[in-house]
C-alpha cells in the first residue's frame, strides 16, 4: 500500500480541483477573451474545445497522477526516466513563471478591493489603472522603478499562499478550498443577481449569447477558445497530476473530471453573464452601442468594472468590494495549486521538509514577482503569459498525449479508469487523446508561430519577445534538466504502479 497522504474525502478532492480550475481565468480572463472574439460567437468554439480537448485532457492528467501516484516528475519518471524533465519543466514554469505574474494580478485585485471603499479610482478609470496605478512604461526594457503598493500586495499574496501550502494538503489546501469555494459561489451569485437587475443588462446578456456566425470562421477565435480552455482548466501545468496523485485507489476519475469541468464552466458562464450585464449597463449609461462603449482587453475588470461601479445608483462601495473579493478568492484557491505543483515535486524527489521548501519558494516568489511590480510589469506579464499559455502549456499538453496515449497505451489507460467510473469513455477518449489532441495542439502551435513570425506578438520588439519570452522559457528548461539529473533522495522511483496493473490492482483488490 502506498503511504502517500490522501485527501480527506471525495468532496474535498472535488473542491480542490475546482479551486484550481476556477480562478482569474474565469472572472478576469474569460469575459475579455469572449468579448474580443465576438461574445456569443465565442461560446461555440469554447464548448467544442471543452468537449474534445478540455475534458479528455483533464481525464488524462487526473488519471495519470492517480495511477502513478506522484507529482508530475515522479509520474513521468516512473513510466520512463527520460521523461522526468517534462514534469520538472512544467512545475518550474508554473511556479516560477505563471505564478509570478498571477501574484501581481492578485495584488492589483487587493489594491482595488481597498480602492472600492472610497472609489479612489475617480472618474477616468482608464487613466487611473494604466497611468496612476500601474504607471505603464513605453517598452519592456524600460523597467522604471518598483511600484511599492503593488509590491507590498505581492508580498501579502505570497504570505497567504505560504500559510496555506505549508500546512500540507489536508490541513492547508483542502481546508482553504472547503471554505473558499462555497464562499466564492455565494458571492458570485449575489454579484450576478445584482448585475442582472441593472438597466441595460439585457442588452449586454444578448450580446453575450447571440452568435455572430461570421466570426466563427476566423482561426484566431478557435485559437483563443483552445487557449482559454487550457488556462481555465489548469491543463498542461502538472497541477491536475499533482492533485490527483493524492487520491485513494478506486477513485472515479472520469466522473470527477466531468464534475470539475462542469463546475468550472458554470462559473465561467455565470461570470460572463455578470460582466456582460455590467457592460450593457455602461452602454446604457453612455447611451451608445455596447461595442463602442467599452474597450476589450486585460484591463476590462479594472477599467470597465470601476466605471460601472461609479454609475451605480446605490451600494457602489459594497459592489466594488464584492467583485474584487470574489476575484481574490477565486485567484488564491488557484495560486495555491500552482505553488503545490513544485512543492510536491520537490518533496517527492528530495524528501525536503514541506515548511522549509515552501518558505524558500515563497521568498523566491516575492523576488520574482517584483519585476511585475515595476513600470514594465504589465508588458512583461503580457509576454510571459503568451509564452506560458501558447507555448509552454500547449507543448506540455501535446507531449502528455503522446506519452500517455501512444507510449503508455491509450486503451490500457482508459480501461483502468473506466472500470471505476460511471461515465465510460473507452474509444471516444482514445480517439481524442491519440489523434485529436495532438493534431489540434500542433496546428494551434504552428498557426501561432506563423502569426508571430509575420507580426511579432502584441507589437513588441523582437528583441523583447526573444529575451524575455524565449529566454525565460529556455532558462526553465535548463533548470528542469538540472533537477531531473539530480540524485533521488526518496525511494519513490522504486515503487512502480503502472506495470501491468500490478500495484494498482493489488491495492484495489486488497481493499
Ligand atoms: N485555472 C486557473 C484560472 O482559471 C489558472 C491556473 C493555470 C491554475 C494553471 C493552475 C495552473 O485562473
Amino acid at each position: 500500500m502506498s503511504n502517500r497522504p490522501h485527501w480527506k474525502s471525495r468532496i474535498g478532492f472535488l473542491l480542490v480541483v475546482i479551486g484550481s480550475a476556477v480562478g482569474l481565468g474565469n472572472i478576469w480572463r474569460f469575459p475579455y477573451v469572449a468579448y474580443k472574439n465576438g461574445g456569443g460567437a465565442f461560446l461555440i468554439p469554447y464548448f467544442i474545445a471543452l468537449l474534445v480537448v478540455g475534458i479528455p485532457l483533464l481525464i488524462l492528467e487526473q488519471g495519470w497522477g492517480y495511477m502513478q501516484k506522484g507529482s508530475a516528475p515522479v509520474a513521468f519518471a516512473r513510466f520512463r526516466k527520460r521523461w522526468e524533465f517534462l514534469g520538472w519543466w512544467v512545475a518550474i514554469f508554473i511556479t516560477f513563471g505563471l505564478m509570478f505574474y498571477y501574484s501581481a494580478v492578485l495584488s492589483w485585485c487587493l489594491g482595488y478591493l481597498f480602492f472600492s471603499f472610497d472609489l479612489s479610482w475617480g472618474v477616468d478609470t482608464q487613466a487611473y489603472f494604466f497611468n496612476s496605478f500601474l504607471g505603464v512604461s513605453d517598452s519592456p526594457f524600460n523597467i522604471g522603478e518598483i511600484r511599492w503598493p503593488i509590491f507590498f500586495g505581492i508580498i501579502f499574496i505570497w504570505f497567504v499562499n505560504w500559510a496555506i501550502v505549508s500546512r500540507g494538503i489536508r490541513r492547508g489546501i483542502e481546508v482553504a478550498n472547503k471554505i473558499g469555494i462555497p464562499l466564492l459561489f455565494i458571492s458570485l451569485i449575489v454579484m450576478l443577481v445584482w448585475s442582472l437587475m441593472l438597466p441595460g443588462a439585457g442588452e449586454g446578456v444578448s450580446a453575450f449569447l447571440t452568435p455572430d456566425l461570421s466570426k466563427i470562421l476566423s482561426p484566431s477565435v478557435w485559437n483563443d477558445a483552445f487557449g482559454q480552455i487550457f488556462f481555465t482548466l489548469s491543463l498542461g501545468s502538472g497541477t491536475m497530476i499533482v492533485y490527483a496523485s493524492y487520491l485513494p485507489a478506486r477513485s472515479r476519475i472520469n466522473d470527477n473530471a466531468m464534475i470539475t469541468a462542469s463546475a468550472n464552466s458554470l462559473v465561467e458562464v455565470m461570470a460572463g453573464f455578470a460582466v456582460f450585464s455590467i457592460l450593457g449597463y455602461i452602454a446604457f449609461v453612455k447611451g451608445m452601442p455596447l461595442a463602442d462603449a467599452v474597450k476589450s482587453g486585460p484591463g476590462l475588470a479594472y477599467v470597465a468594472y470601476p466605471q460601472a461601479i461609479n454609475n451605480l445608483p446605490f451600494g457602489r462601495e459594497a459592489f466594488g468590494v464584492l467583485f474584487f473579493f470574489t476575484l481574490l478568492l477565486a485567484g488564491i484557491t488557484s495560486s495555491v495549486s500552482m505553488i503545490e505543483t513544485f512543492i510536491s515535486s520537490a518533496i517527492d524527489k528530495f524528501g525536503w521538509s514541506r515548511k522549509k521548501i515552501t518558505t524558500v519558494v515563497c521568498l523566491i516568489g516575492v523576488a520574482g514577482g517584483s519585476i511585475f511590480a515595476t513600470n514594465a510589469g504589465l508588458l512583461w506579464l503580457d509576454i510571459i503569459d503568451h509564452m506560458v499559455c501558447n507555448v509552454g502549456m500547449i507543448t506540455m499538453g501535446f507531449l502528455e498525449a503522446i506519452v500517455v496515449a501512444w507510449l503508455f497505451g491509450g486503451t490500457k489507460f482508459i480501461s483502468k479508469l473506466d472500470k471505476f467510473s460511471k461515465f465510460k469513455l473507452g474509444k471516444f477518449w482514445v480517439f481524442c487523446a491519440k489523434i485529436f489532441i495532438p493534431l489540434v495542439l500542433f496546428v494551434m502551435f504552428m498557426a501561432d508561430t506563423i502569426k508571430n513570425i509575420q507580426k511579432p506578438y502584441g507589437g513588441y520588439p523582437w528583441s523583447a519577445l526573444f529575451v524575455i519570452g524565449f529566454g525565460w522559457l529556455a532558462a526553465t528548461l535548463v533548470v528542469a534538466r538540472f533537477f531531473s539529473k539530480a540524485k533521488w533522495r526518496t525511494d519513490h522511483l522504486k515503487k512502480k504502479y503502472h506495470d501491468e496493473d500490478e500495484a494498482l490492482l493489488v491495492e484495489v483488490d486488497g481493499e
